[in-house]
């Protein structure tokens, strides 16, 4: 199988016009610029699924389901990448050439394959070790599992012995297979040493009963195995690898899909046992996230299959915790046809036990009564916080700060806000004016994207104080038309050039690539200076403005991107772990009339801004010196150098 080189597929999309690409399953209307119609990905009676022309891009303000032509035809009909474009390719008339790959990439490609094959061969020998082991099936059965549910979740046996998988694969001594294994984390190898060249290779599972992690389509990527009896550490898991990622992966979710649908929840527990005794229990409509916080990505792949979740947690401190984290990520996903809830078990309580103590029914009823969002939230943000004084309240804003800045603007938040203020003794528009919220009237904008172009998560948010958003536009005349519905908020914060980058950059990723090393430090540092989050987002973006293919411009102008290569920018972002940070940015933008003589008048005065703060930092450093009296001539002739710089800058 060769590789379908990305110039074709640039050039597809550059033929292929989304609007008719969506156009075939969704009944779309022109609204503005754009087109819209009732989302296909999630459940709605009032269109938010957009679909603009220019951009090649659909979007959907409810769900936040994003893309291109290729992502649609993914998502909607389920096909793979490479199927999917030789389904589109087929519709425009065109073949899909074929590019030999590096042999690096086959490379890559046959380990992916060998790494998936072995693990589904080591899965299939650890089922039959269970046949043969008593003990392993008389633990299971001791915790109240039947043949039927071990079958269901494929759990196995890893037999006590330094070798045991030679018997599937061969020798260690062979590199070739031990390279592999080694590379699945299903082998361990120690350290060399004087006598031994390669260094002893063993089994990392022994004596455990295994349970495999799969993937949405139901290949083995891991596996977490538990201990017979008391010892550490209880669990062994998978280490990460070219196949399994822990903030990536649900366990369970495969074997849940049918009954998450059917029961139209999912609900999700902390630990392998809770959710193979669940199913055993009658609810096997639950996953698990591995011993790890509750991550965005896990969020939002339980959200494609439902649109209510509920969290379980333990009473302890470790819980509280985690749901804090669940909730935190959560927040920015959050639309008001989803529902999320919070159930907080007894202290000494899991799932597993506490259907065991009470009964299926009595925990149904725990789950139909557990936390909303909403509660979890005003629990979150005003615990510790004594609501009867000024400081208590004060406090409580602060907490309360991030978490509503994180959130789309959807009526949730709005509800939220004035319950708040009416609990802390304030006004709505005390704290809208606090988290830098208010509301500026807007007046009517073409396109459907019009209402998101308010102010939506910061990326520097997470426990650290927010700034205070500023019109983020402001700083450049190029832009002034754009300003003047911001202009009525109250006086903002100093404009902030990192997002201000990084906002020209997600629509005109040409504009990246075109950048020097010197000004790529200079966007660095700035983001730097913001957040450490925003820091990685402008690195990844650089990255990312790299890969576009540009077309060359019409009569000596500057080359571009077309709308193919910038709708497969876009997907690449899509695919990006710093996705959640770029659907917010996109967010922010989608509602921007930003043209390419603005963005480069942006861009520009961003940069000036940034050199000119360098100037005056350095100057006055030296300053100092030459004010203490212990300064060179060299500082002094630097100095004078950069008052001429200050000049002309
Ligand atoms: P728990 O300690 O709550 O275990 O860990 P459990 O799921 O209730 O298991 P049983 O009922 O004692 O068999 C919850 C999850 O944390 C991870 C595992 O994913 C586990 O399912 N964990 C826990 C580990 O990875 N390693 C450990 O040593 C312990
Ligand atoms: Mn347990």
């Amino acid at each position: 199988m060769a590789l379908i080189p990305q110039s074709f597929i640039a050039d597809l999309l550059n033929r292929v016009d989304i609007v008719d690409v969506v156009g075939q399953y969704v009944k779309l209307k022109k609204a503005g610029a754009n087109f819209q119609g009732l989302c296909p990905f999630h459940s709605e009676k009032s269109p938010s699924f957009s679909v603009s022309p220019t951009k090649q891009f659909y979007h959907c303000f409810g769900c936040g389901a994003h893309g291109s032509a290729i992502s649609f035809l993914m998502e909607y009909s389920g096909l793979g990448y490479v199927d999917t474009i030789e389904e589109l390719a087929r519709s425009a008339g065109l073949d899909v050439p074929r590019e030999e790959r590096t042999a690096n990439d086959v490379a890559r490609q046959q380990q992916t394959m060998a790494l998936s094959e072995v693990m589904s061969a080591a899965a299939d020998w650890y089922r039959q070790q269970l046949k043969v082991a008593p003990r392993a099936v008389e633990y299971l059965k001791g915790r109240g599992l039947t043949g039927e549910i071990a079958k269901r979740y494929a759990l196995g046996y890893s037999p006590d012995g330094w070798q045991g998988l030679e018997a599937v694969f061969g020798t260690y001594a062979n590199d070739e297979v031990a390279k592999t294994l080694l590379e699945g984390g299903l082998l361990i190898q120690s350290e060399q040493t004087e006598t031994q060249q390669t260094g002893r290779r063993y089994d990392r599972f022994r004596d455990r009963v295994m349970f495999p992690i799969r993937n949405p389509k139901g290949q083995t990527i891991g596996f977490g195995g538990r201990i017979l009896d008391q010892g550490e550490p209880k669990y062994l898991n998978s280490p990460e690898t070219p196949l399994f990622s822990k903030g990536n992966t649900l366990y369970g979710l495969f074997e849940a899909r049918q009954a998450i649908r059917a029961q139209e929840y999912v609900l999700v527990c902390e630990g392998y046992m809770d959710v193979v005794a669940l199913a055993q229990l009658g609810f096997p409509n639950a996953v698990a996230t591995l011993g790890t916080a509750c991550t965005a990505n896990h969020v939002r792949m339980l959200l494609r299959q439902t649109d209510r979740i509920v969290f379980s947690f333990d009473g302890d401190a470790a819980g509280q915790r985690a749901a804090q984290r669940a909730l935190e990520a959560c927040l920015p996903l959050m639309s008001d046809d989803k529902e999320i809830r919070f159930l907080f078990l007894p202290t000494e309580h899991d799932p597993d036990s506490y259907v065991r103590a009470y009964g299926a029914p009595a925990f149904e009823k725990v789950i139909k009564e557990a936390m909303s969002i909403s509660g979890f939230f005003f629990k979150i943000v005003s615990q510790d916080h004594e609501l009867a004084t000024p400081e208590g309240r004060a406090q409580t804003h602060h907490a309360a700060k991030p978490l509503l800045l994180s959130m789309p603007p959807i009526a949730l938040r709005t509800q939220i806000l004035r319950e708040l203020a009416i609990r802390t003794n304030s006004t709505a528009a005390e704290l809208e004016s606090f988290c830098g919220l208010s509301v500026v009237p807007a007046p009517a904008q073409s396109g459907s994207y019009s209402n998101t172009s308010q102010r939506a998560p910061s990326f520097n948010q997470g426990n650290l104080g927010n700034r205070a958003q500023g019109a983020p536009w402001q700083a450049s005349k190029g832009s002034a038309k754009r300003v003047a519905t911001q202009n009525m908020a109250p006086p903002q914060a100093p404009t902030d050039l990192a997002e201000q980058m990084l906002r020209v950059l997600i629509q005109f990723p040409h504009l990246g690539k075109a950048l020097d090393a010197n000004k790529r430090a200079l966007a660095l540092q700035a983001s730097q200076l913001r957040s450490a989050k925003a820091m990685e987002l402008m690195q990844d973006l650089l990255v990312q403005c790299d890969r576009v293919e540009l077309i060359p411009g019409e009569q000596g102008m500057p080359a571009t991107v077309g709308s193919g290569a910038f709708a497969l920018f876009q997907d690449q972002l899509a695919r990006s772990e710093l996705a959640p940070l770029y659907e917010v940015l996109r967010k922010r933008v989608m509602g921007s009339d930003l043209d390419l003589e603005g963005a480069v008048a942006d861009l520009e005065g961003a940069f000036k801004k940034l050199e000119l703060t360098h100037l005056k930092t350095e100057m006055t450093e030296i300053a100092q010196k030459i004010a203490a009296s212990n300064a060179t001539e060299q500082d002094r002739a630097r100095y004078r150098e950069l008052g001429e710089r200050l000049k002309y800058t």
